[in-house]
């Protein structure tokens, strides 16, 4: 068992075989109100035609705000009469429609802040939509083709676009939003009459025998209402039941993705109907699921109610914005079309829809919802060296030593949870980490950063001055009762918990990170600096010793809310004052940069997750590529998993491979747990040490591509890595493709391998266009219709290609570590399309650490291959940031960023020292920068224009323009 011994005795935490327990996971037939939700949908579909949902709106009750902003109406359920709901739909200023209901007046309250945390902001409500009430619904017409249809009996909200169905809630009729009762209620109190037509005669014969006029909707049993044992648990429900079931509908969509975080495909699954995948719905309930299955609907550490819903049309989205456990279930009636329903513990209604139509509009409406990803700090995106445990100052500054002699580039050293006096996070162990100042600087003095964890459970020793300020303080979460602090165990043994729930908490936290004394005895980080970031681990939160390895539901946070209405939601608020802190404690603000493992929708403003503890097998390799995919859809972009796999001592030959998984990641870190082998790349043996280099310095050689896809991402919303319906949402070929992907916009096209022995893999091609190979230059060709090629995949290969009408910007000079790059020359590949002369890319620069950019202290730049006539290509180089181009002189601007672009100053020596283009026709006659003659060096080969021709592309070297990467300038190619 993990829970006691683990922290005890570490060594015995891996048993021989991994596998996750599941014994210590709910399956939906053992959560009371996930029971409830599928008896509910199961009495539906054996209903058939006649089932009727009980929910409806009071005509006479429709009002539209005076200004058109909403529509507000009640609804009733024919279960319950004397019980009244609250409707409200606005559409916001992008054509996102708001869903909300909740209980009116009832016994008690739902929880209705989760969009509270989630959202940037409140959206704006158009102000150009108009209501038509009619006798039988209400509906909105707006932008282009899209509109909003409420009905009244029963109630239902479709989304349409051009009178098509896109989007339909309660469709099925499984909408039920369990009211707040007496426990003493008595089972027939209300005399509701059963709707007749809501009946057949089977149905209504079923009620009769069972004298429950509710059974043919809510079943006969109060199935857990008032308490749930699991394992050795109970779990007492004293606000009774209060769950939520709402069905969703894509009757035009055949592909749903989203909802991370499982370990599974892209392309959810089916998990009812006649031939399911899966039995249980996929699981949205943060657990620490230790040693996790590679292919499952478990739940994992974070919850993003997300999903897309996507077909040859259109692309729409859902955001369920609830905070308590919640099941989706999904299934296809027809290959074309989706069918979803959703079980939550407890919450109101707060659902948006997204119209797309296309994936980037969706991306787009999400993230004016819950933000982008934040921008990181430039380092951030190099590579992460962590284990659990670099076990002390000298080891450290040893591991660094030996990168240093092995020329592996590193930006980051880890320290896990042993650098803390007996796990009391922020106090040194001086045992072993005597001087931990001096060893942060001597990493620093490489140019490099540390990053050290802080968990969320605090040690109940009153000598631990961070517990004991917050017990005087009145933060910590409290048991049941709402006042004795609640208590339970994990990496420091008996813990408390602080309550982020509390604004109390809020500025307390943010002090402990500053790095200079606070006087007065308050305690601060004052051994440690601003070279020092944040990893925030177990915040689940994982206790060992809690109902499924988490806490009591019925805890009691601040404002008298029960764990188990915001249990998805508190894992965001920790990296959330976390990242604040990180980034207030320095004058000017820096990036912060905080890794978190659990996760809600609006997390990707606070910094990186990862994908927890992964095992160092194939299988977890695979699907890792998949839940990086999964989490990006959702919002989270800067993510990866641990590199070799957390668990286990993974052999060469996937050390190897996880390291072209893990240098394709946005987040790149190796991690291992405390009982494996030391596994860093220096270590390894040839020829796997020299891949190893290779593929660390391939990653640093494309940060500008990650920086850049990075920097679109905190822009629009747009992933980091993206699938292939999103880069080709027309192409049916590549929707359920989710083991090979695109880097940002830069045209790169990456499949890694992820099994044992390969030496070939085939890479599916979307389109009609030549796509080169990154290394050998090789060109390949596809169809209109996508086709399936093969490249070669040796240990030391990566199918990795460049799409045809690309330009990429790389730095090619290996360093020690990314800031040490940063007066280093570019790198153009140019990738020339189809058609032979034209490509387009983009690069992005800023001082990679402060808040400047957003000050216009940046330099953006688009690079553009073109036909300039008949015989000539021509390359340039343009402005895209706010200033303007000065005029040209030979083909080149004198300075484009002349004005208060302090930034771009600081780099103004930096030039393209090569450019590189593929798949030129013919030698060239000449190549001119203005009307100078530049080197050049022509390998004959295969034209981009050679449709049908494949084999090595012709390269074109141009070497030193000596052009600046700040300036604007024209290169002409004559052939
Ligand atoms: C958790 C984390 C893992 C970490 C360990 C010790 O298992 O997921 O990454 O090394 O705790 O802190």
């Amino acid at each position: 068992m993990r829970a006691f011994s683990s922290f005890i005795l570490l060594a015995s935490i891996v048993p021989t075989v991994l596998s996750v327990k599941t014994q210590d996971f709910k399956t939906c037939s053992q959560a009371g109100f996930c029971r409830r939700g599928r008896a509910l949908a199961t009495r539906a579909s054996e209903s058939a035609t006649s089932w009727k949902s009980p929910y409806s709106i009071d005509p006479n009750t429709v009002f539209i705000a005076p200004n058109q902003a909403s529509f507000t109406a009640s609804v009733k359920s024919s279960l319950y009469p004397a019980i009244s709901f609250g409707l409200d739909v606005r559409v916001h200023d992008d054509g996102v429609v708001r869903v909300r209901m909740d209980e009116v007046n009832g016994l008690g309250k739902r929880y209705d802040e989760a969009a509270s945390w989630a959202l940037i902001a409140e959206p704006k409500i158009s102000s150009s939509i108009q209501w038509k009430v009619g006798k039988k619904d209400v509906r909105a017409i707006y932008g282009k083709g899209v509109e909003v249809v409420i009905e009244f009996e029963p109630l239902k909200v479709t989304l349409l676009k051009n009178g098509q169905e896109e989007i339909v809630l309660n469709g099925r009729g499984l909408l039920h939003m369990e009211h707040f009762r007496k426990k003493e209620e008595p089972k027939l109190a209300v005399e509701a009459e059963v709707p007749e037509e809501g009946l057949n005669a089977d149905d209504a014969q079923k009620v009769v025998k069972l004298e429950n006029p509710r059974a043919w909707f809510e079943g006969e049993s109060e199935d857990a209402y008032w308490e749930e044992s699991f394992s050795s648990w109970t779990d007492t429900k004293p606000k009774g039941p209060q769950s939520l079931f709402i069905d969703v509908t894509f009757p035009n969509h055949g592909h749903v993705y989203g909802i991370p975080q499982h370990a599974s495909t892209l392309d959810l699954r089916t998990t009812t109907g006649e031939d399911p995948y899966y039995s249980d719905p996929y699981r949205l309930y943060n657990a620490d699921t230790f040693e996790y299955l590679a292919d499952s609907t478990m739940s994992l550490y974070g919850s993003i109610p997300l999903m897309h819903a996507h077909s040859t049309d259109s692309t729409v989205g859902v955001f369920n914005a609830i905070g308590s456990e919640t099941w989706v279930d999904i299934s296809h009636p027809t290959p074309k079309s989706t069918e979803t329903y959703w079980i939550s513990e407890s919450g109101i209604l707060d659902i948006f829809l997204m119209p797309g139509p296309t994936p980037k509009d969706v991306f787009a409406q999400y993230s004016s919802l819950t933000g982008t990803q934040a921008l990181p700090a430039d380092w951030a995106i190099g590579y992460h060296q962590c284990r659990w445990n670099y076990i002390s100052s000298e080891d450290i500054r040893t591991v660094q030593k030996k990168f240093d002699e092995a020329d592996m580039p590193v930006d980051v050293f880890w320290l896990d949870i042993e650098y803390a006096e007996d796990h009391k996070y922020f106090i040194w162990d001086k045992k072993n980490f005597p001087d931990p100042v001096d060893m942060i600087n001597d990493v620093q003095d490489t140019s490099r950063k540390m990053v050290i964890i802080i968990d969320p459970h605090l040690k109940r020793v009153s000598s631990y001055p961070v517990y004991q300020e917050a017990v005087e303080r009145n933060v910590l979460v409290k048991q049941k009762d709402g006042t004795s602090e609640y208590e339970g165990w994990c990496w420091s043994g008996s813990s408390a918990w602080v309550d982020f729930f509390n604004p109390a908490s809020w500025d307390w936290w943010k002090t402990l990170f500053k790095t200079h004394s606070l006087g007065d005895g308050k305690f601060s980080w004052v051994e440690s600096t601003e070279n020092v970031y944040i990893w925030n681990d177990m915040n689940e939160p994982a206790i060992f010793n809690g109902p499924e390895i988490s806490m009591p539901r019925d805890n009691i946070h601040y404002g008298g809310w029960e764990h188990r209405d915001v249990h998805n939601i508190n894992g965001m608020l920790f990296s959330n004052l976390t990242s604040q802190a990180v980034m207030e404690r320095s004058t000017p603000y820096k990036r912060p940069f905080v890794l978190t493992r659990s996760f809600y929708a609006g997390s990707q403003r606070f910094g990186a997750m990862w994908t927890g503890d992964n095992l160092g097998t194939w299988e977890h390799m695979a699907v890792g590529i998949k839940m990086v995919l999964a989490n990006s859809i959702a919002g989270f972009a800067f993510s990866g998993s641990d590199v070799g796999g957390f668990f286990g001592n993974p052999e060469p030959e996937m050390l190897v491979r996880w390291y072209h998984v893990g240098a394709f990641s946005p987040f790149f870190r190796a991690h291992a747990h405390i009982d494996t082998k030391r596994r860093e790349p220096f270590l390894l043996d040839e020829p796997y040490k020299s891949i190893v280099k290779d593929i660390l310095r391939l990653r640093y050689s494309m940060l500008p591509i990650w920086y850049t896809a990075f920097r679109e991402s905190s822009v629009t919303g747009l992933p980091v890595v993206r699938p292939h319906y999103v880069v080709f949402p027309k192409d049916e070929g590549g929707f359920s493709i989710d083991d090979q992907f695109f880097v940002g916009g830069s045209g790169i096209l990456v499949k890694p391998v992820t099994e044992k022995g390969v030496t070939e893999a085939s890479v599916y091609i979307p389109e009609d266009e030549v796509y080169y190979d990154y290394f050998s230059q090789h060109a390949y060709r596809s169809a209109a219709k996508g086709k399936n090629i093969t490249v070669p995949a040796a240990l030391h290969q990566l199918p990795l290609l460049i799409r045809g009408g690309s330009i990429l910007p790389t730095r090619e000079r290996p360093r020690r570590s990314s800031t040490l790059m940063k007066q280093d020359p570019f790198t153009l590949r140019v990738a020339l399309d189809k058609t032979g002369f034209n490509a387009r890319g983009e690069l992005y620069l800023d001082d990679g650490t402060t808040y400047s950019h957003q000050e216009g202290q940046f330099v953006w730049k688009e690079f553009k291959s073109e036909k300039q006539s008949k015989n000539v290509i021509k390359i340039s180089s343009h402005d895209l940031g706010s200033e303007k181009p000065t005029e040209a002189v030979d083909g080149v601007a004198l300075t484009t960023y002349d004005g208060g672009n302090a930034f771009a100053k600081s780099i103004s020596s930096v030039r393209v020292e090569k450019l590189v283009v593929l798949g030129v026709a013919s030698k060239p006659k000449g190549v001119k920068l203005g009307g100078k003659e530049l080197e050049w060096e022509y390998t004959p080969g295969v034209g981009a224009q050679e449709s049908k021709k494949e084999g090595i592309a012709s390269v074109l070297v141009i070497k030193d323009p000596k052009v600046a990467i700040t300036t604007d300038w024209e290169i002409s190619i004559q052939l």
